[in-house]
């Protein structure tokens, strides 16, 4: 049987976003998910409105330390979570300690169990006073998302080292609110895309030099010699290094983009696939410090060409053509950039877990592959540990390691997420 050793320290988890597991938020979301027009539109296409209010979702608000034991069980050494904005800044200019003490105890539980936390700073949620005015479209929002970054930063620069700004925030957000009106505020306008993308590039380079000041003026206190230490509740080690090794990334989704069989269609193509896979690593070049990627399956969105590549056997639920050897593609392609690769998503949906180890097995296989041609890949963090409140398609999706009973928040670890454990332990891969 075949093994494929991955490098010494790649790190091992898996990954979720606030909205989507903590419950009972107070966001631009939650106001468009109980909206009469939203209601109305889910009323029209036969779907049960109840499916598509996140509500409670994981209630992982409160049990986030049951969650982070699960975690540990199956032997993740790192785990990506998002902040919430809207709990952190309830109303413009106001932040709440309250939460801001909760956030510092989420990181405090994933060191107590020698979990690397990962923080997302935005992950598709507003605060419903940013939204109101014009969220990114508002020439203004660097400004106000680099001062809620600074506060959060200035409040946890001694416990977390990596840090993600956006979370697809023009592969997904942009476009899907903007272009083509999936989010809220659902509009379709190309020239309020092209305005939130540039807000948004603008927001991410602000909040990176802000990170990067923040932990220059003021060394974190990590032992970097002898790593990240474990447990917050003892006194922090004097440190050896004067300054810290934060790295600031940014997460962007990419796809395998089917282009063309001829010149005018591979033009169309490339433009499109720079749009949906390159864009904002383009235009935010050199300002982050590694490469978050998420990666999920083919995209035919422009081209179906099933003469340049047949369709493939494995369909989601969620009607993804699933394609592992395109993650080697991206991996590739993105060396361009010369920058470190965390893959921060990837994962399948579906309610039963048949497909998911097989999926997760594949997928890594290619990335193992993709190391070996030079791709420098530091992580593979699963979507999802939990069953969550997918963001606009509600609770029947399931991509969780774990399931979750939305009635009682029983977490059920599914067999996948035990295979899934062997290969965290072992950093090795045997099929
Ligand atoms: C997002 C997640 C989402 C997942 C699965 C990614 O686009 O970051 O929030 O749940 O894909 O659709």
């Amino acid at each position: 049987m075949p093994i494929y050793k991955f490098p010494e320290g790649f790190k091992w988890g898996s990954a979720t976003s606030a909205h989507q597991i903590e419950g009972d938020n107070h966001n631009d979301w939650t106001e468009w998910e109980k909206s009469p027009a939203r209601l109305e539109q889910l009323k029209k296409e036969g779907k049960d409105p109840a499916n598509f209010i996140s509500g409670k979702a994981c209630d992982s608000y409160n049990r986030y330390q049951e969650d982070f034991d699960i975690a540990k069980q199956l032997n993740q050494n790192i785990h990506r979570f998002s902040i919430e904005w809207s709990r952190i800044e309830p109303e413009e200019g106001r932040f709440d300690e309250k939460e801001m003490q909760h956030y510092i105890n989420v990181v405090k539980a994933l060191r107590d169990r020698g979990i690397e936390p990962m923080i997302t700073l935005w992950h598709f949620t507003n605060p419903i006073w940013f939204a109101k005015k014009g969220g990114f479209l508002n020439i203004d929002s660097t400004k106000y998302f680099t001062r809620y970054v600074k506060y959060v930063v200035e409040n946890l620069k001694d416990k977390v080292d990596l840090w993600i700004t956006f979370n697809e925030s023009t592969t997904i957000y942009s476009s899907f609110s903007y272009l083509i009106g999936l989010f809220p505020p659902q509009h379709k306008n190309i020239f309020e895309w092209r305005r939130a993308n540039r807000n948004l590039v603008r927001s991410h380079i602000e909040a990176y030099k802000e990170i990067k000041k923040i932990y220059n003026q003021s060394p974190a206190h990590f032992n970097i010699e002898k790593g990240p230490i474990t447990s917050l509740s003892t006194p922090f080690p004097i440190p050896k290094v004067m300054s810290h090794n934060v790295e600031v990334g940014i997460t962007e989704s990419n796809a395998h983009v089917v282009i063309g069989n001829n010149f005018v269609k591979r033009i169309i193509g490339k433009l499109y696939s720079y749009y949906r896979n390159l864009y904002f690593f383009t235009k935010a070049f050199p300002h982050y410090d590694f490469i978050g990627l998420n990666y999920y399956s083919i995209d035919r969105k422009v081209f179906k060409n099933f003469d340049v590549l047949p369709s493939q056997e494995l369909v989601s639920s969620k009607n993804w053509e699933i394609y592992p050897k395109g993650i080697y593609q991206r991996l590739l392609d993105l060396k361009r950039f010369k920058k470190p690769i965390f893959i921060t998503e990837n994962g399948i949906p579906n309610v039963t877990d048949d497909d998911r180890i097989k999926f997760i097995e594949d997928h890594l296989y290619w990335i193992w592959k993709a190391i070996q041609d030079g791709a420098d890949v530091r992580s593979y963090l699963y979507w999802s540990l939990l069953d969550n409140f997918e963001i606009k398609d509600g609770f029947s999706v399931r991509f969780g390691l774990v399931e979750i009973d939305y009635n009682t928040f029983e977490r059920h670890i599914r067999p996948s997420a035990l295979e899934y454990a062997k290969i965290c332990r072992e950093n090795v891969l045997n099929i």
